[in-house]
C-alpha cells in the first residue's frame, strides 16, 4: 500500500556535542492530521570531527564571539527556513526525492551555502519520522528484511592524535572481537579488556584518563609499546591475541604529514626519544608491515594522507593481501572519490561517516559502490558525538558489518554500543554476526 506521509514541520535548535561544543539538532514531524496532535516526531543530532579530512562536504559555524566562534545558529536558521521551505509537504516515505530537494535547496558540491550539518540533520531527522510514523524500528525501515548482519566492532581503547593531549602520535588503537558468536558476546570481550588495560596502566604509573572517544590516553612512546599493551590486556581478560581478538589502528596519516617536509612527522615519538622521527611514505609502509608482522593487526585506517593516491596503491600493493587498507580521509564517504580508489587499487575498505558527505541517501550510495566492487565498508561515528544513536541502525541496515564507535565508555559511545544489543535481541536467531578478517589470519 503507497502512503503519503506528508512533513509537516522542521525545526532546528542548537544543543551540545560530547566536547561541549554546539552542534545542530533537528526534529521533522509527520502524519497527515494536525500537528502536536497525531503527528510522529522524528529526530537527530549531528556529529562532529576534529581531525577532519580537507575534501569533506562544510560544517557550517557561525565564526562570531558565542561558543568561541563554533556556534551553530546560522546552519539551525537554514534548516529553519530554507530546507524546511524546500521539504514541507514532501512525502517523508521518499528519502530519495528529500535528500535530492536538501541538494537542491543547497546547490553545491560541497554543502557550503546552507552546510553539511544543516542538511544532515534534516536527511536523518526525515528517516527517523518515517521509520516512527510506520511503527518499525529505523534499521528495519532503512534495510528492509535483508538487515539482520549485526556489525563487528572496532572498538577504541587508546586514543592518541588529535584526539587527546598525551605523546601517542597514531590517532586510535583498537580491538575486534574477531572470534566471538555474537554481538553481545564481542561487546563483553572488549568491555573486559577495555578494564584489564585500565589496571594495566595504573599499575604502570600511566594515566587512565579517557580521551575524546573514550579510549585511555597515556604517554606511551610508539605504536609497538602500544600493542605490547594491548596484546597483556588481552591475555589478562582470558583471551588469545590474534585468535579471538585482533587489533586495527588508524593512523590519521593526514594529521601527521608536512607537506614542507614530504614527511610524516612523529611529535610524541620525538618527545619521547629525544630525536625528530620522520618517515616517508615508503618508510612508514614498512613500519606498518613490521607491526602486522609482529602483532594480529588486521586493520589500518588511513595509513597515509588524504591526497597521495600514489601512495595509497603502493600500500596497497604492498599490504592490501595482508590487512584491510580503510580510506577515511582519503574517500570522505564520497561516492566519486571511493570510483576513483577503486579504479586506481587504493585502499580496499572505506570509513562511512554520514556528516562527511551529508545526506543519507548519497553515503548509502557509497557504500552500495564500494561493496559492489569488493571493498569493505566501516560506519563510523565522529570524534564529536551525541546520545543520537543513528549509526547503530544504518551499520545493520547497510550490513556494513563493521562499525566503529569508540570506546565502551562514555555515554554518547555506549549509547550505539547498546542500541545495537537491544537489536540483536530484537532480531533473536535471525540476527548473524560475522567474522571479517578470516582472509588475515594472524
Ligand atoms: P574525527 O575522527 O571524527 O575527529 O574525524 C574519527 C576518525 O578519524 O576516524
Ligand atoms: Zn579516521
Amino acid at each position: 500500500m503507497y502512503r503519503y506521509l506528508p512533513i509537516r514541520k522542521v525545526y532546528a535548535r542548537e544543543v551540545l556535542d560530547s566536547r561541549g561544543n554546539p552542534t545542530v539538532e533537528v526534529e521533522v514531524t509527520v502524519g497527515e492530521g494536525i500537528v502536536g496532535k497525531d503527528g510522529y516526531t522524528g529526530r537527530a543530532i549531528v556529529p562532529s570531527g576534529a581531525s577532519t579530512g580537507k575534501f569533506e562536504a562544510v560544517e557550517l559555524r557561525d565564526r562570531e564571539e558565542r561558543f568561541g566562534g563554533l556556534g551553530v545558529q546560522k546552519a539551525v536558521n537554514n534548516v529553519n527556513t530554507k530546507l524546511a521551505d524546500a521539504v514541507l509537504g514532501e512525502n517523508v516515505l521518499e528519502q530519495g526525492r528529500i535528500d535530492s530537494l536538501l541538494l537542491e535547496a543547497d546547490g553545491t558540491e560541497n554543502k557550503e551555502h546552507i552546510g553539511a550539518n544543516a542538511v544532515l540533520g534534516v536527511s536523518m531527522a526525515a528517516a527517523d519520522a518515517a521509520a516512527k510514523a510506520l511503527r518499525i524500528p529505523l534499521y528495519q525501515y532503512l534495510g528492509g528484511c535483508l538487515a539482520e548482519k549485526m556489525p563487528v566492532p572496532m572498538m577504541n581503547i587508546l586514543n592518541g592524535g588529535k584526539h587527546a593531549d598525551n605523546t601517542v602520535d597514531f590517532q586510535e588503537f583498537m580491538i575486534i572481537p574477531s572470534g566471538a558468536c555474537c554481538f553481545k558476546e564481542g561487546l563483553r570481550m572488549c568491555a573486559e579488556i577495555y578494564q584489564k588495560l585500565k589496571n594495566i596502566l595504573k599499575t604502570e604509573g600511566l594515566s587512565t584518563a579517557v580521551g575524546d572517544e573514550g579510549g585511555f590516553a597515556p604517554d606511551i612512546k610508539g605504536a609497538r609499546e602500544v600493542f605490547q599493551l594491548m596484546e597483556r590486556a588481552v591475555r589478562e581478560a582470558g583471551y588469545e591475541p590474534g585468535k579471538e581478538i585482533c587489533f586495527a589502528m588508524d593512523a590519521a596519516a593526514s594529521e601527521l604529514y608536512e607537506e614542507a617536509e614530504e614527511r610524516y612527522v612523529f611529535p610524541g615519538e620525538s618527545q619521547m626519544t629525544g630525536e625528530k622521527v620522520r618517515r616517508t611514505a615508503e618508510e612508514l609502509v614498512e613500519y606498518y608491515d613490521a607491526l602486522i608482522r609482529e602483532f594480529p593487526l588486521v586493520s589500518i585506517e588511513d595509513g597515509l594522507w588524504e591526497e597521495d593516491w600514489a601512495g595509497w596503491k603502493m600500500m596497497t600493493e604492498k599490504l592490501g593481501e595482508k590487512v584491510q587498507l580503510v580510506g577515511d580521509d582519503l574517500f570522505v564517504t564520497n561516492k566519486k572519490r571511493v570510483e576513483k580508489g577503486i579504479c586506481l587499487g587504493a585502499g580496499n575498505a572505506v570509513l562511512v561517516k554520514l556528516n562527511q558527505i551529508g545526506t543519507l541517501t548519497e553515503a548509502l550510495q557509497t557504500v552500495e559502490k564500494a561493496q559492489h566492487a569488493g571493498y569493505r565498508t566501516v560506519i563510523s561515528h565522529r570524534s564529536g558525538e551525541s546520545e543520537d544513536t543513528f549509526i547503530a541502525d544504518l551499520a545493520v541496515a547497510a550490513g556494513a558489518g563493521q562499525i566503529k564507535t569508540g570506546a565502551p565508555c562514555r555515554g554518547e559511545r555506549t549509547a550505539k554500543y547498546n542500541r545495537l544489543l537491544s537489536i540483536e535481541d530484537r532480531l533473536e536467531n535471525q540476527a548473524c554476526y560475522e567474522n571479517p578478517f578470516t582472509k588475515y589470519p594472524a
